[in-house]
């Protein structure tokens, strides 16, 4: 599936979609690879979709690696992965205790260690629109919204 957006809250309103699709579902865990370049909007998109659950203050976990949000009774984990140095820094914050329990893991950057992302992953990827400053296709894999 292919969306084009033309503003931030549109990709919000996106990553919205897709939480609602997953508590439709009643999924218990979930991991969402979001894929794209430097600035493109994986942050915004993820900002809109832990807002289906509730309140959160959504911020680039690029120091911390983590980030957790529990809204609505769901946990979410916010992976940034740009920093991280191979699978030994992924072991030691303890990523597959993160990605295999009854949450909802969504990943920006999880092609720097690709052996790491699930069989089972929703891929989300953003794409800059040549023409427009502010346009994105966003494709969702994994799941039909
Ligand atoms: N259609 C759009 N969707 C999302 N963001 C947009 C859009 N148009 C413009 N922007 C701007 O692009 C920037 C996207 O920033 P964001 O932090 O979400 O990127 P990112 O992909 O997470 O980058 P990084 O890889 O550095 O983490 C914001 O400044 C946002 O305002
Ligand atoms: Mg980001």
């Amino acid at each position: 599936m292919i969306y084009r957006v033309y503003n931030d809250v549109e990709t919000e309103e996106i990553g919205k979609k897709l939480a609602e699709k997953l508590t439709i579902l009643d999924k218990k865990r979930a991991y969402i690879a979001m894929r794209g370049e430097m600035g493109v909007g994986k942050t915004v998109f993820t900002r809109g979709f832990v807002s289906h659950f509730g309140r959160a203050n959504v911020k680039s976990p690029t120091y911390t690696i983590v980030n957790e949000y529990r809204a609505g009774g769901k946990r979410i984990y916010h992976f940034d992965l740009y920093r991280i140095d191979g699978s030994d820094d992924l072991e030691s914050i303890g990523y597959h205790e993160y990605v295999e329990s009854d949450a909802y893991s969504i990943v920006e950057w999880s092609e720097r260690v690709p052996e790491y992302i699930p069989d089972d992953a929703i891929t989300v990827t953003i794409s800059r629109v040549a023409e427009n400053e502010s346009a994105r296709d966003i494709i969702i894999e994994g799941v039909e919204l």
